[in-house]
Order: C-alpha cells, then structure tokens, then sequence
C-alpha cells in the first residue's frame, strides 16, 4: 500500500475506534440494506479459531420483535430502540467434537481436508475440553466478530452497543433456535444515535501497554 494511502486509511479506521461509543438510545430510523449487508460482511469476514466460523448472525429489525428482544434483555432502551439487532449465535460443544458434521464441512475448505485439519485440531480440542472451556472458547469467537461490525458500522456514521445483559432462554425462543445446539455470544445493536456522544473513558497507554525486552 502507498504511503498516502496508508496514512488515510490508517486514519480514517482510528477515527471510526475513537468516535464510536456504546449507544443507548436511537432513532426511530430503519438502517439502509446496504448498510446492513456491510455491518453483516465486516461479521463474517471476522477471523475465528482454527476458521471454524461457528457462528450464525440472526438479524432482528421488526419493531415487534425488537421489543420483545428488548424485554429478553431486562428491558434495555439500547436494545428496543434500536433499528437492528444482529444476535450472534455460536455453536455448543457437540459441534467441535472430532467426527462432527459441523467440523467436516467446515475442515473440508481447508487444504489438505478434514484429515489434515484433525491431525492439528484434535490437540487443542483435547486441551479445551480437559479444562471445561469448549463453550467459553466458542463464544469467545463472536466477541471479535461484534468487534469488527461495531467499528464497521461506525466508518458508516451508524451507531451500535454489544448487549451482554440478556436471558438467553428468552433470546433463543425469540429467534426459534435450539438450546442443545446454539448458545448466544453477544447481542450488537445498531442504528442512528439518539443522544449526545459520550466521551471516551480509557486508561492511558502507559497504564496497560508493558514492553517487554
Ligand atoms: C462485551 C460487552 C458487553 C456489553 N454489554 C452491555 C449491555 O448489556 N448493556 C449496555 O448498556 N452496554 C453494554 N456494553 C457497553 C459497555 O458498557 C461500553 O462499551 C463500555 O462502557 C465502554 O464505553 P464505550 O463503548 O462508549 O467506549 C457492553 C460492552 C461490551 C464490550
């Protein structure tokens, strides 16, 4: 990349970290569906552990289900408000089980296939799983994801809050999906702020960066 180019694009995904905020409160304006099909594609070009991808992004923008999402998450403003709501599904331990259909169809992209892949991946499923982390790993993998479209959405001058404050029994029967199967990683709202940016609250860099030589 040219150095001029560099700079603009360096500066221009810095401004977008700094000016967005958590939103709790927006206007009764419904997104664009192309800023909705960019917010969706900044999710799934996210990177995840071993490119598994296990995640399922259920898009809610119905007002009426946007209330009753809002009422699953005790009721927040952010949530019911809100012109879209993208709720991160991600796979349970089942699905990360060597043999499962889940990781063949996925193993099956990678070079070499469903065999190459388990010759790396069983190790590390084996280490997860004698430490009781496989769901917590799982949804691990959407927080990069919500991640990437906050700050997507934001270089669109759209506004957006992750939700972690929900009853996830209400939000799967909300999205008609299955409790065996899927656990909820992280809800992120969007949508045109209705209230006044608040500004940044964050440690200094010396505070929480350590060199280490
Ligand atoms: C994983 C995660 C979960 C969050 N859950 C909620 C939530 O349920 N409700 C809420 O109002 N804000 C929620 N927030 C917003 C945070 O409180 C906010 O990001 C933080 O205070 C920093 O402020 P800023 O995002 O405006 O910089 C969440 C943020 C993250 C990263």
């Amino acid at each position: 990349m040219e150095d001029a180019q560099k700079g603009f694009a360096g500066t221009f995904f810095l401004r977008a970290m700094e000016t967005r905020f958590a939103c709790k409160r927006y206007a009764a304006k419904p997104l664009e569906s192309d800023d909705i099909k960019y917010i969706l594609e900044c999710g799934r070009l996210s990177p995840s552990s071993f490119g598994l991808e296990p995640w399922t992004f259920c898009t809610i923008g119905n007002r009426e289900l946007m209330e009753s999402l809002g009422a699953a998450c005790f009721g927040q403003e952010a949530v019911s408000s809100a012109a879209l709501a993208v709720c991160i599904l991600v796979e349970k331990e089942k699905a990360f089980e060597p043999g499962s259909d889940f990781l063949k169809q996925r193993s099956a992209r990678f070079p070499g296939g469903y065999s190459v892949f388990l010759e790396d991946y069983r190790g590390y499923y084996e280490f997860l799983r004698s430490q009781d982390r496989i769901l917590s790993w799982s949804r691990s993998q959407a927080y990069i994801a919500a991640a990437n479209m906050m700050t997507g959405a934001k270089a669109l001058g759209l506004d957006s809050c992750a939700i972690e404050g929900f009853a996830e029994g209400e939000v799967l029967g909300i999205l008609g999906a299955s409790a065996e199967e899927k656990t909820v990683g992280l809800i992120v709202v969007f949508g045109y702020g209705d209230e006044t940016p608040r500004e940044k609250i964050r440690e200094p860099p010396e505070a929480i960066i350590r060199l280490i030589s």
